[in-house]
Formats: C-alpha cells, structure tokens, sequence
C-alpha cells in the first residue's frame, strides 16, 4: 500500500458523486469520484464502477443511473453512501424518482439522469457510458465537494501498489 501514491492520484481533480441506481424496492446509491463529460452531441457521461459493487447489478438490470453532484459542505453525504449495502442507504434520505426511476437527491447541488449507453472492462472497475436525459441545478450558487477534499475517506491508500510498474 502506498499512501505516497494515493496523495499523487489525488491531484488528479475530481468532484464528489452519489450514483443512484435502480426503481421500486430494488434501489440503491453510492459515492463515486471516477465520473466526467465525454461527449458533447450525444451528451454523455463516463464513470467507472467497481464489478463487486451491489449497485452495478442494478445499474445493469435498470439500464440507467443518476449522477448526484455533492456541496462542499457534505463529505457526511459522500461517508454515509460509501457505505456497503448492509444498511438501505436511502431510507434516511430525502430523494424523488426519475424518469427511469433511478433515485435523485433532493441534498445534492445538482442532478443528471442517464440511460446506459455502453459499456468496457477497465481493469478491476468497468468503464460506464451514460446519456444525459435530464439535469437539474437545485443550487446554482454552492460549491462542489472535492475529492481530494474527501481525504481518506475511501480507503484508497491500501488499494494502490508500493510503486510503478515499469514496463
Ligand atoms: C470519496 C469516495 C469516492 C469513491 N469513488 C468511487 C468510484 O469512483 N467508483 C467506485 O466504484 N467506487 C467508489 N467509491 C467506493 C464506493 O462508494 C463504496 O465501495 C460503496 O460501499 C459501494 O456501495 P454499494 O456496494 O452499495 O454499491 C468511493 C468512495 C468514496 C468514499
């Protein structure tokens, strides 16, 4: 593990997300920094999801999720849904359905839906696409939650190597 490498990788800039996934009594949610623009015509995002996650099943049997963007002041927001799934993590939270019925917080500073375009392996993640199909700015003028503002909150020191491969 190399906390050294991880400060690195922080630099990389990244907001903080709730990724909502699935409809009716199969729903969930979870913090993801992995999330960018890829596409202009169509409008469309990319994240990358851990395979293990309980929300990718969702994700994949939805076809569709929502990209909940987090204030600066809610790193409570981005530890509560970086929580397993034990716990229904939405349950204490105020949220409304979408479109597809993939759940979108009424806490977040903005919201996009999407509908799931495509998808690739990426090494231990997959690499989703998503169309834009709705957004909304529920407060245009907050701040967004950093990543590297996250500090350790997600454990990522003990998931990077010691040091780089070099070939
Ligand atoms: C700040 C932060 C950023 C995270 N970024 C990602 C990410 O980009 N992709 C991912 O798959 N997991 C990410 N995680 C981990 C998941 O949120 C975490 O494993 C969660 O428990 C998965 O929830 P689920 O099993 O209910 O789907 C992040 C966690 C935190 C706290």
């Amino acid at each position: 593990m190399s906390a050294t490498i991880a400060a690195l990788f922080q630099r990389l800039t990244h907001g903080v997300y709730v990724i909502g996934v699935g409809e009716g009594e199969q729903r969930n949610a979870f913090t993801a920094a992995w999330v960018m623009q890829v596409s202009f015509a169509p409008l469309l995002l990319a994240l990358s999801i851990n395979t293990r996650h309980s929300s990718y099943r969702l994700l994949k049997e939805q076809r569709a999720f929502s990209v909940n963007v987090l204030g600066k002041d809610r790193l409570d927001l981005a530890a509560h849904f970086g929580q397993s799934a034990t716990v229904d993590k939405l349950r204490s939270q105020s949220w409304t359905a979408g479109h597809t019925g993939v759940p979108l917080l009424r806490d977040a500073i903005a919201w996009f839906e999407c509908t799931l375009e495509d998808e690739r392996p990426a090494g231990d993640h997959a690499l989703v696409l998503g169309k834009v199909i709705d957004g909304k700015l529920l407060d245009p003028g907050a701040e967004p939650l950093a990543y590297r503002d996250t500090g350790a909150l997600d454990g990522a020191a003990a998931l990077f190597p010691d040091s780089f491969e070099t070939s």
